[in-house]
Formats: structure tokens, C-alpha cells, sequence
């Protein structure tokens, strides 16, 4: 990642009602797979609204490296003229992916069956993460890999030249892996078929549609079976990124907990997929409208209409996990302002995000006064209405935890700090003048 060698210490404090519109930047998932399905296509996509994120800037670098020509043409506006699947070229240097679980863990795959060799790296972060759930299916496909102890990075895939097809159940609700997967399918022959007991977001499905691949997903006995037919032409298309609903979760929890807020939030994907955040707050009582709900570049999307108001503590139910992974972080925040408890289930996933997201929140909450619970696969909140203030959160290189506890800060009785802010680059670089344009005190 490359932001400034010291960190960023930042805060927020007791803010006034906030009002306007918060256009947050083009969705992260959606603008890793433009980049990497235009580089594995012949000729020239052309993407509107692309996340200019930290993240998303090492992944064009990396489709630099393997050969495809990746240009700006404008803010959000890029170009990307692609080598075709298999096409990809040996890269000169190593991979850095800097922050970005999605950035790597995609980018393995679809260069995974090309007979090139690839050395991937990231920052202290992602070295930290676990790669043996996308490598060990990388395997299968009958690729090489390296990897340091506990199979994390840096990790070096030599591609194979003579793919084998892989049917793949994804051991946990894993999005990355299950786009892994069919990436590498894309350069195996015959077909590849990835089965998860949960549907996770169908980004790469989706888009791989779009791209002219044959690709099917099916309800069964066994879960959501997934089957990609290999070798496909991919065509260029024009990518429309929608508004990014897990960057939106922040504006939008700022409105809910701070009295008087009334803003709009144009243009957020409403993919069901990404969705378990916002039925949540449905069922704590929030007051959003989803206004012109509408279709763009193949995504559902509406216009959010949030105000201020009474909220109260839920059960989110495991089986909605997967539909609002990144958002319970700023859940545990908006749950501490709602009456009664809020008890996310199934949430052991969070442990390997960017940070332990789970220890961090329960930290960071109980140094600023709340009453909060761990499990292994579990967080409790017995929210009160209110939340004290008055002690710092350490982010451990968490974009979205840096960004949850500067939202808390907003309504509580005294400031809420977090030690280093310069994560928040890596997916919402816009955060704090859009905030303060709404009203709200960071600095
Ligand atoms: C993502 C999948 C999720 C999510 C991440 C983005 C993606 O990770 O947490 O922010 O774009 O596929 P997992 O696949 O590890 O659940």
C-alpha cells in the first residue's frame, strides 16, 4: 500500500444533524473483476465509475504486469485492452497487492492454469492472511505453488499448460475462493464446477455472464452448484460500477445514529447478495427508503433515503452472513446506539479480514464505554442507546474498522479516536470530505 510511512491518527466528535447527498465511490468487487475480466479479454473494455481505491490501483498494476494495457481516461473512467484467457504474459517483478485479500486471491486464479510462474506479495496485513483456501484448489488444476509457513504469502504459483477441469465445495462462504475457482476455469477445458452451501456475491458470475461466458448457477440438495464451461471467448464490455453498498454503510449508519440527520445516498447496489446489512437495519427500525430501484451495468440499484430515528438490537442469523460480511463492523457501532441487544451469528470469517475484525470491534467498542461479547464464531452488543466516547481504537491496517469507530465518533458523548486512518485510502479515499460535507466533525 502506498501510503505515508507514519501513521495517521484521526478522531471525531459530537456532530451537528447531517444533511446532503453522499455519492460514495463505485463498488470494490465490482472493480477488481472489471479490471481482471477486461485484461483476460480481446480488445477494449471500457469502465464508468471505477473505485480509484488504493486496492483497486494494485490490481490495474498487476494487470499491467501480466500484459494488458490498463489506461485513465478521466475520474473513474478506464480502459483496459486485454491479452484474451490464456493470454496472460510472465510478469518481470513481483506482485504487491498491497492490502487487498480480493486483489490476490483473484488475480491467483486466473493466472493459475497459464504456463507462467508468479510471485505474489502484499503489506503486513495481507502477509497475515490465510492463501491456503485459494491455492489448495489452485492445485487441483494441476498448478505448482510455494508459499511461506502456514501457507501465506509471499506465495509463487508456476501456471500449468495442461489444465485439468475442478469440481470445488468451497469449505467456507468465501466469495474470493469461489471466484478463484472459476477463474482458473476459464483457461481449463470442459467444465468447472464450484458448489457453496451458501450463495456468496455473484459479482464474477455475473460479470463472466456478461462477458460471453457459458456459466450457470443452480439450486440443489447440495448447495448453489456453479458451473463454468472452459475456454470461452471473453468480449469486451462496457462496465458501469455501481455505488459501493459496504462503502454506503457508512454514511448511512452516520445518518441513522446522529439525531436529526436526513441524507440521500444515490446509486447503491441493492445485489441481494450484498444486502444482509441493510434487511438488518430494516428489522432494527431504521427509516430508509430505497427510491428509483433500477437495473445499471446488470446490477440492481436504488437511490437510499435515511433519516435519524429510534433503532433496536436483532439477531442476525448465520445464514445471512455471507450477504453482509464487511458490514458488521459498523453494525456493532449502529447496534450500541439501538435499545436492547444485537447478537451477529455466524461471523467466525471476520477473523481473517484485514484484521481479526471481531477482537478489533470488541477492543476498540470496550475502550469507548460499550458492553460487548466475543465467541469464536459470534459478537455480542447490549446496546443502550448511547455510547460513551473518550478512548482510541486501533485499526491494525482496517480500512473499515478505522471507518466504524470515526462513524461512532459522531454521536458519542465524547470523541471516539483511531490510530492510524491511512487504510481508509484502500477503499473509500473520498471518506472524510464527504463526511464533512454532510456535517460530520473528523479530522
Ligand atoms: C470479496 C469477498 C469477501 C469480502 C471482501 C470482498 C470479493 O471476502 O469480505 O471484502 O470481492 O469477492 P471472502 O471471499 O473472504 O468472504
Amino acid at each position: 500500500m502506498s501510503h505515508s510511512a507514519a501513521p495517521q491518527p484521526m478522531i471525531a466528535r459530537r456532530s451537528g444533524p447531517l444533511q446532503g447527498e453522499a455519492r460514495v465511490p463505485g463498488d470494490k468487487s465490482i472493480s477488481h473483476r472489471a479490471l481482471i475480466l477486461g485484461a483476460l479479454s480481446v480488445g477494449e473494455t471500457h469502465i464508468t465509475g471505477l473505485l480509484e481505491g488504493q486496492d483497486v490501483l494494485d490490481t490495474a498494476s498487476a494487470m499491467q504486469a501480466f500484459g494488458a494495457q490498463v489506461e485513465r481516461l478521466g475520474i473513474g473512467e478506464w480502459k483496459v485492452n486485454g491479452v484474451g484467457v490464456g493470454g496472460f504474459a510472465e510478469p518481470a517483478g513481483v506482485i504487491d497487492c498491497g492490502n487487498s485479500g480480493t486483489g490476490v486471491r483473484l488475480i491467483m486464479g486466473a493466472m493459475a492454469t497459464t504456463p507462467i510462474t508468479a510471485t505474489f506479495t502484499g503489506d503486513a496485513s495481507l502477509s497475515r492472511r490465510p492463501m491456503g483456501r485459494i491455492t489448495d484448489p489452485l492445485e487441483l488444476f494441476g498448478c505448482e505453488v510455494t508459499a511461506r509457513e502456514g501457507k501465506r504469502l509471499p506465495v509463487t504459483i508456476k501456471g500449468t499448460a495442461d489444465a485439468v477441469p475442478v469440481r470445488y465445495k468451497t469449505p467456507m462462504a468465501s466469495a474470493q475462493v469461489k471466484s478463484a475457482v472459476l477463474l482458473a476455469g476459464l483457461n481449463s477445458p470442459g467444465e468447472t464446477v464450484v458448489i457453496e452451501a451458501e450463495p456468496t456475491r455473484d459479482h464474477t458470475e455475473r460479470m463472466l455472464a456478461g462477458f460471453g461466458a457459458t456459466i450457470t448457477t443452480e439450486k440443489t440438495d447440495q448447495g448453489y452448484v456453479i458451473t463454468l464451461q472452459g475456454r470461452p471467448e471473453l468480449k469486451p464490455q462496457p462496465v458501469a460500477v455501481p455505488r459501493d453498498p459496504s462503502s454506503a454503510a457508512f454514511p448511512v449508519a452516520a445518518a441513522l445514529i446522529v439525531p436529526g440527520s436526513e441524507i440521500r445516498v444515490p446509486g447503491v447496489s441493492r445485489n441481494p447478495t450484498r444486502d444482509g446489512l441493510y434487511v438488518t437495519l430494516l428489522e432494527m427500525g431504521a427509516d430508509i427508503t430505497f427510491e428509483n430501484e433500477r437495473v445499471e451495468g446488470g446490477e440492481p440499484v436504488a437511490d437510499l433515503l435515511v433519516r435519524h430515528g429510534p433503532l433496536k438490537g436483532v439477531t442476525t442469523p448465520e445464514d445471512r452472513a455471507a450477504s453482509m460480511i464487511d458490514e458488521f463492523p459498523i453494525l456493532s457501532v449502529i447496534a450500541c446506539f439501538a435499545t436492547g441487544t444485537t447478537v451477529m451469528q455466524g461471523v467466525k470469517e471476520l477473523r481473517v479480514k484485514e484484521s481479526d475484525r471481531i477482537a478489533a470491534m470488541v477492543a476498540g467498542l470496550r475502550a469507548n464505554g460499550a458492553s460487548v461479547d466475543e465467541t469464536e464464531d459470534t459478537m455480542t452488543v447490549h446496546g443502550t442507546g448511547a455510547l460513551a466516547g473518550g478512548g482510541t481504537a486501533v485499526t491494525h491496517l482496517d480500512h473499515r474498522i478505522a471507518m466504524s469507530f470515526l462513524v461512532g465518533g459522531l454521536a458519542s458523548e465524547q470523541p471516539i479516536g483511531v490510530d492510524d486512518g491511512r487504510p481508509i485510502a484502500t477503499s473509500f479515499p473520498d471518506f472524510l470530505p464527504l463526511m464533512t460535507a454532510l456535517g460530520a466533525q473528523i479530522a
